[in-house]
This record gives C-alpha cells, structure tokens and sequence, in this order.
C-alpha cells in the first residue's frame, strides 16, 4: 500500500516550545527518499494547520472539572487530522502522521477508527491516561489516551474515537513515568500496560508480539503510535519529555520489525511523535524517527 505522510506542527498539548519543528525535522532527515528507496509509493499530504499558542486562548472550552489547556484548539486541529486520515485509508493508503505533541493522537486515532474497530499499540515512557481531572500539568499530550478511549470529561464528546475503540483491544509499551492518579486510573482499566520492567524481565520481542496481539485481537485494524520517549534519552535526546532507562536502538527497531511482521496488513495508521528539534543532538533524533518508519513499514536488513 502507498503510504501518505501528514504533519502536524502542534504543540498547544505540551509545556515547551520545539515540538512544533518535529514534522520538518523528519522530512529534513530524509523521510520520503528512505520510504521511496524501499519501494514504497509516498505521498506527501502535507501539514494539518495548527494555530500559534501566541494567538490562541488556552481556556477556551475549558471542562467543566478541570484543566486541558488549549482544548478548543486541540479538537478543531483533532478534528482536521481525523479527516484527513479517514479520507488516506478510504483511498487505500496507510496514513503517516509527523507531530508534533503527543495529543494529536486523538485525531489520528478518530481517523483510522472510523467504519472500523481498531486496536492500537502505543509506545511510550507515559502512559497519556491523565484526564482534566486527574493531569498534573493541564497538557493534552498527557491525556490522549485517556480521550481516545472516552474517559472522564471525554465521555460523550464526539471528536475523540470512543466507542470505536475498545479499552481491551489497547496496549501501551515502555512505561516508566506515571503519575499517581494516572496509575491507579490505567491499573483499574482494562488497558494492558507493559512497563520498563516487564521489558526487563520478558524481552521486548515477546512484549510487543503480546501487545500487537492485544490490538488485533477481535478488531479491523491496527494503529501504531510511537512516542519518541519511548527510547532511552541517549538515543533520542531531541524529545519534550525525555525519561531513562528507555528502550534501546537496537530494541526500538524490534519493536517496530515486529510491528511490521506481526501486524502487517492489519497496520491502518503509524504516527511519530513528541520530536523536538530544538532540544536534539544534530538531528538524530528525527533521523531515528525515519529508520523506526522505515522498520515499521517493512524495511528488513537481510
Ligand atoms: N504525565 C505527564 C502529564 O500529564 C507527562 C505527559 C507526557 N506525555 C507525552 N506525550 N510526552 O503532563
Ligand atoms: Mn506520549
Ligand atoms: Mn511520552
Ligand atoms: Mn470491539
């Protein structure tokens, strides 16, 4: 299948300027000529438009409990992604979308989920399972989980992809920074979490093979989305919220071979995220980016 890349230059989801640069940052590192070289048919849709938080009030729409700052904002770009992503898989392509913060997700995800029941796989070092209620720091990136699946103040909201997405058919991956309220809420939900720990002792093959299994199991369709923190700092330095003890290069690239070879044509949608140029070394940050979708996509080295 083609492949369609969208960026999406948004960061009203996150503390920190820079991550608003990640979509240039990975066509920069040689996206379109990695994937073409491989023999896959890219398109490039070009970028969902995001307002500038300069320009943009932070508590309108604001929950009635709660803080999500910029979630006005937030839903129309959501809302923007989430067509053009229905619109990639209806003609056939796989969506490929650049962020950008985390929350763009819930756009993605409404996409790739509408007139099917999908599963996703989400790689990271957060769980994203804060809703209004329980966030620490009022950034949407933090929730996109929880929006997905429609808990708390999502419930009912018809931007995010609930019910299309089951809690059961969802698996996170690379845990190792929870908040308190966050943990209880995921630990409660019938969402399987695998943190750094279950890497430790299991092995990332088995893990992952276990998490793609939970997303395809009984759904249409698998989306991937890899949060750039899910790899150790060392290897990706250039990401908003960076925590140690990540996986590894080497493991990275499993996780998405196996995401390739496990998944394969169930793969609807892939989005890379939380790239932030201006806190990287040099760019290697979104040069990872690009092997990742070039793993994920069904580069093989022998
Ligand atoms: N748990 C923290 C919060 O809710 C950090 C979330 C980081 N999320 C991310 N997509 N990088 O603010
Ligand atoms: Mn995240
Ligand atoms: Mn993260
Ligand atoms: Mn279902």
């Amino acid at each position: 299948r083609p492949v369609r890349v969208f960026g999406v230059p948004m960061d009203l989801g996150a503390d920190r300027r820079g991550v608003d640069m990640g979509p240039s940052a990975i066509r920069y590192a040689g996206l379109a000529a990695e994937l073409e070289s491989l023999g896959i048919d890219c398109d490039d849709g070009g970028n969902v438009a995001v307002p500038s938080p300069e320009r943009t009030e932070p508590d309108a729409g604001r929950p009635h409990e709660g803080r999500a700052k910029y979630l006005a904002a937030t839903e129309r770009v959501c809302r923007d992604l989430a067509d053009e992503v229905a619109d990639a898989v209806a003609d056939g392509a796989v969506p490929l979308v650049l962020g950008g913060d985390h929350s763009i997700a819930i756009g993605t995800v409404g996409g790739a989920a509408r007139d099917r029941d999908l599963g996703v796989v989400w790689f990271d070092a957060h769980g994203d399972f804060n809703t209004p209620t329980t966030t620490p720091s009022g950034n949407v990136h933090g929730m996109s989980v929880a929006a997905i699946l429609g808990r708390g103040s999502f419930a009912g909201s018809d931007w995010a992809a609930a019910p299309t997405v089951d809690p059961e058919n969802v698996a996170v991956v690379g845990l190792r920074d929870l908040d308190d309220a966050e943990r209880d809420a995921l630990r409660e939900s019938d969402v399987t979490a695998f943190s750094m720990t279950d890497v430790d002792q299991r092995g990332l093959p088995e893990v992952t093979r276990e998490a793609v299994g939970v997303a395809t199991d009984g759904t249409d369709g698998v989306h991937v989305s890899l949060d750039m923190d899910f790899l150790d700092p060392t290897e990706a330095p250039g990401v908003g919220t960076p925590v140690r003890g990540g996986a590894s290069y080497r493991e990275g690239h499993t996780a998405m071979e196996l995401v390739s070879r496990t998944a394969g044509s169930a793969l609807v949608s892939l989005e890379i995220v939380e790239v932030n140029p201006i806190l990287d070394d040099h760019n290697r940050t979104a040069e990872l980016a690009v092997e990742l979708a070039a793993s994920a996509l069904g580069k093989r080295i022998l």
